[in-house]
C-alpha cells in the first residue's frame, strides 16, 4: 500500500508548479496518502528541509506562479557543498528512508529527469512530471509552463510592433530557449514576427538582413526579429558543435576539465549572440536596431488556464500511478492523455523542433525568414 509520498520541484521555476503540487496533494488525500514536500529541489532532500503538503498548504495555490516549495538547479551528484561539488546522493537516499517514503515525485525539466533516474538507480521509487517553459522534455507532447510563456512572449511581440513601426526600427526580441526553439517559433508565428531564429536552424546575418531589406523595398519600414537565446550563426554553430564533441570525447580528467572549460567559453559567447545580431543588422541594413530581452518575465506570474489544466491532470494522475505502484516513470502527455513512460527513455534526451514541424512550414508560408536558404 502506498502511504508516504515525497515531492520536490527542481530546475528553473515554471508557471503551473503550484497547480501540480495542489493536484498531487488533493488527490493524495482522497487515497489517504501523506505528502511531504522537500524545499529547494534536491538540496532540500539532502538537507532534510520539509513542508507537509496537507489540506491547508495546498489550498489557494492554483493560480500562484513559482513554487511554494522553492527550487534550485542543484544536482544530487554535483552538489555545491563548502565550495566544492560533492556527490550527495547517499544523504538523499538516507532521508528518503528516514521518512519511510514509498515514492519520491520530482517535478522538473531535462536535468531533473536525469537526476531522478540517478536516484532510481540507487534503489528509490521515483515518478517525475515534465515542466519547463522550453517545452523540450523528451517523450511528452508538451510540458507545463510552456503555454503561459508562449502567451507572455506573444503579447510582447504584439506590443513591440507599434514601437518598431513608429520609429521605423528593427526590434530584435530575445526569447528563452537555450537549446530548443519552441517558444521563439511559437510566439514568433503567433505574434507575426518577420524573422524567427531558433537553435535548431543556424542562420547568417546576411540572410536575415536580406529579408529585412526586401521588406523595406515593399515599403515596410520596420521588422521584428524573434530570436531564441540559444540561436546560432552558422559559424557559431560549427564552433559550438566542435566544442561539444570535444567535451564529450575527453575522458582523462585533465583533458576533460580543459575541454569543459573551453565549452563554457564558447557557450558564453553563444549566449551573447542577440546583441551581436542587432549590431550586425544595423550595419548591414542601415536601419536603427533595438534589443528587448524578455528574460524571466516569461517564467514569472500566474499560469494560463491551459497550464493549470495540464498541471492538475499530471498531478492527479501521479497519485494514481503511486497507488498502483508504477514507479521509475515520467508522467507524459500523449494525445491529451496522461501516461507513464520509462525514465530511461526520457533522461539525457531532448525534444527539439524537427525540421519538418508544421509550425516551421506555416512560418515559411506566411513569409517569415528563418535566416537561412
Ligand atoms: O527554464 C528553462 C530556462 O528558462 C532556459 O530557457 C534558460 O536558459 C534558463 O532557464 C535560465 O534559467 P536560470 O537562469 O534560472 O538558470
Amino acid at each position: 500500500m502506498t502511504k508516504y509520498l515525497g515531492v520536490l520541484t527542481a530546475g528553473g521555476d515554471t508557471p503551473g508548479l503550484n497547480a501540480a503540487l495542489r493536484g498531487i496533494g488533493k488527490a493524495a488525500q482522497s487515497y489517504g496518502m501523506e505528502v511531504i514536500g522537500f524545499q529547494d529541489g534536491f538540496r532540500g532532500l539532502m538537507e532534510n528541509r520539509t513542508i507537509r503538503l496537507d489540506e491547508t498548504t495546498v489550498s489557494g495555490i492554483l493560480t500562484i506562479g513559482g513554487t511554494i516549495l522553492g527550487t534550485s538547479r542543484d544536482k544530487p551528484h554535483k552538489m555545491p557543498v563548502g565550495g566544492q561539488l560533492m556527490d550527495m546522493t547517499e544523504s538523499m537516499v538516507e532521508n528518503y528512508r528516514k521518512h519511510h517514503l514509498d515514492v519520491l515525485i520530482c517535478l522538473g525539466g531535462g536535468g531533473t529527469q536525469k537526476s531522478a533516474l540517478r536516484l532510481k538507480n540507487k534503489g528509490l521509487n521515483v515518478i517525475t512530471l515534465p515542466k519547463t517553459i522550453d517545452n523540450d522534455v523528451a517523450k511528452t507532447d508538451v510540458t507545463f509552463g510552456f503555454d503561459t510563456a508562449l502567451g507572455v512572449a506573444t503579447e510582447a511581440i504584439d506590443r513591440l510592433h507599434s514601437t518598431a513601426h513608429s520609429h521605423h526600427r528593427i526590434v530584435v526580441v530575445e526569447i528563452m530557449g537555450h537549446n530548443a526553439g519552441w517558444l521563439a517559433l511559437g510566439a514568433g508565428v503567433a505574434g507575426g514576427a518577420d524573422v524567427i531564429l531558433i537553435p535548431e536552424i543556424p542562420y547568417t546575418y546576411e540572410k536575415v538582413a536580406e529579408s529585412i531589406l526586401a521588406r523595406s523595398r515593399k515599403g515596410k519600414r520596420f521588422s521584428i526579429v524573434a530570436v531564441s537565446e540559444g540561436a546560432m550563426t552558422t559559424d557559431m554553430f560549427k564552433k559550438y558543435t566542435k566544442a561539444v564533441e570535444k567535451a564529450e570525447k575527453a575522458n582523462k580528467s585533465e583533458a576533460r576539465a580543459e575541454a569543459e572549460a573551453a565549452l563554457a567559453t564558447v557557450e558564453a559567447e553563444r549566449m551573447g549572440g542577440t546583441m551581436r545580431l542587432a549590431a550586425q543588422l544595423e550595419a548591414l541594413t542601415g536601419l536603427e536596431s533595438r534589443v528587448t530581452i524578455l528574460g524571466y518575465l516569461q517564467r514569472g506570474g500566474t499560469p494560463s488556464a491551459m497550464d493549470r489544466l495540464l498541471a492538475t491532470q499530471l498531478g492527479t494522475t501521479t497519485t494514481d500511478l503511486a497507488q498502483a505502484g508504477t514507479y521509475g516513470v515520467m508522467v507524459a502527455i500523449h494525445s491529451n492523455k496522461a501516461v507513464p513512460v520509462a525514465l530511461e527513455d526520457v533522461a539525457g534526451k531532448r525534444r527539439l523542433v524537427p525540421a519538418d514541424h508544421p509550425w516551421l512550414d506555416s512560418a515559411r508560408r506566411v513569409g517569415v525568414s528563418l535566416g537561412c536558404d
